[in-house]
């Protein structure tokens, strides 16, 4: 009996979140974003601005919708309209979602997918307008220009002393072709997102499944010439949000084509990264997995929130009594923790703290990042739907 009464009052004490088949704290991480956005757009009304990350002297770091990062906050002011059912997060969305549409013709980026898909794409699924969908389309052609058949994959910086770099970032836009291909009835999309996925699958994964950051390629023979990094610690390395990137981008591949050679890929990905955030005591990744400062090298937030997302689908297509759900659920509560999650005000209205942009160039380290919020927003709904998760 006292057994009974003690479980039962812990429950209560834990609060809503407990009594749900949540194990996730929900409700406080979609309370946050509430009070942070409503807050941000009272504060910063220029919708052309795009905010990003937080300056060295601690104010708001924002952009032109021509940087790599400005989809993800109309993307999340899209998911939490998706999360809420609220008219204000609608008119909000869609108001910062506007800006973005001259980046539909803009060749000069691979970046596209999370300009432009992250927010006209999400707008299109949530309230099937029609110009949005005209604007993704332009945009993917602009994408699909970036294509080499030579090479077989999209190329994607035009800076830097390269040849032909792919970087494993660059996965993440195949889910725009995809989307493209069926939207158009274009096999091209297709068959460009399917050549490009597999030559990253070639050359992207060391014997352990760690990934490099950067594919170097011979334009004309086709061949990589040399595996590096950009962002990451060593050439040899693992670059913890190249990590991420690489298993949500195999986990999109298997969803959108059911070859289970990219599954195969995703698993072996997620399980590198578990295997190095199982030694990591709140289970948050350092800025790369052989930091040379570990434990007191920066963390990246914003790669356990790619990953805590991309697991969760993952655990959908990877059969019986996997741990991928479960480990998704212990990442997210981890960002939800007092370390990592802001409090209302404060953050420049963030949801994480603690993500490294790019630590080589001693940028960003140590601070919100935008995406971040996004894929924690993503993991939030994906939990809370997971029994009727379709994508
Ligand atoms: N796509 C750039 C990054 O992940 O930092």
């Amino acid at each position: 009996m006292k057994f009974i009464l003690i479980i039962l009052l812990s429950c209560l004490a834990l609060g809503s979140d407990a009594q749900t088949p949540d194990a996730i704290p929900a409700q406080k991480v979609i309370k946050l974003a509430e009070l942070q956005y409503q807050a941000y757009i009272e504060k910063y009304t220029n919708s052309n601005q795009y905010p990003r990350s937080t300056n060295p002297d601690g104010s708001l770091y924002t952009t032109g919708s021509g940087q790599w990062t400005s989809g993800f906050f109309p993307g999340s002011l899209w998911y939490l309209y998706r999360i809420t059912n609220k008219t204000q997060w609608r008119q909000a969305a869609e108001k910062w979602t506007q800006g973005i549409e001259s980046q539909k013709s803009n060749t000069s980026t691979h970046d596209l997918g999370f300009m432009l898909y992250n927010s006209f794409g999400n707008g299109l699924k949530l309230t099937n307008n029609q110009t949005y969908k005209n604007i993704l389309l332009q945009g993917a052609n602009s994408l699909a220009t970036r294509f080499h058949p030579e090479v077989g994959a999209i190329k994607s910086w035009d800076f830097g002393s390269y040849s032909y770099p792919v970087i494993v970032d660059n996965l993440m836009n195949l889910e725009y072709l995809f989307w493209a291909a069926k939207a158009s009835g274009n096999a091209a999309f297709y068959k460009i997102a399917e050549a490009h996925a597999n030559t990253d699958l070639k050359d992207r994964f060391r014997a352990d499944n760690s990934s490099y950051h950067v594919l170097d390629y011979d334009p004309v023979a086709g061949i990589v010439l040399r595996k590096l990094t950009a962002q990451g610690y060593a050439n040899s390395s693992c670059w913890a949000r190249g990590q991420a990137w690489g298993i949500y981008g195999y986990t999109v591949l298997y969803r959108e084509t059911k070859n289970i050679k990219y599954l195969e890929q995703a698993k072996k990905a997620a399980d590198y990264f578990l295997s190095q955030t199982d030694k990591i005591a709140d289970h948050i990744p350092y800025w790369d997995f052989q930091a040379p400062d570990i434990p007191s090298a920066p963390r990246d937030a914003s790669s356990a929130a790619i990953a805590a997302s991309a697991l969760i689908e993952l655990s959908k297509y990877a059969g019986t009594n996997n741990p991928y759900l479960s480990k998704a659920a212990q990442l997210i509560n981890s960002l939800c923790s007092d370390k990592y999650l802001a409090k209302a005000g404060a953050n420049n209205y963030f949801l994480l703290m603690h993500s490294t942009g790019n630590m080589p160039s001693k940028s960003e380290v140590d601070v919100p990042e935008v995406y971040a919020d996004y894929y924690l927003l993503e993991a939030i709904w994906r939990y809370q739907n997971y029994a009727t998760l379709s994508f």
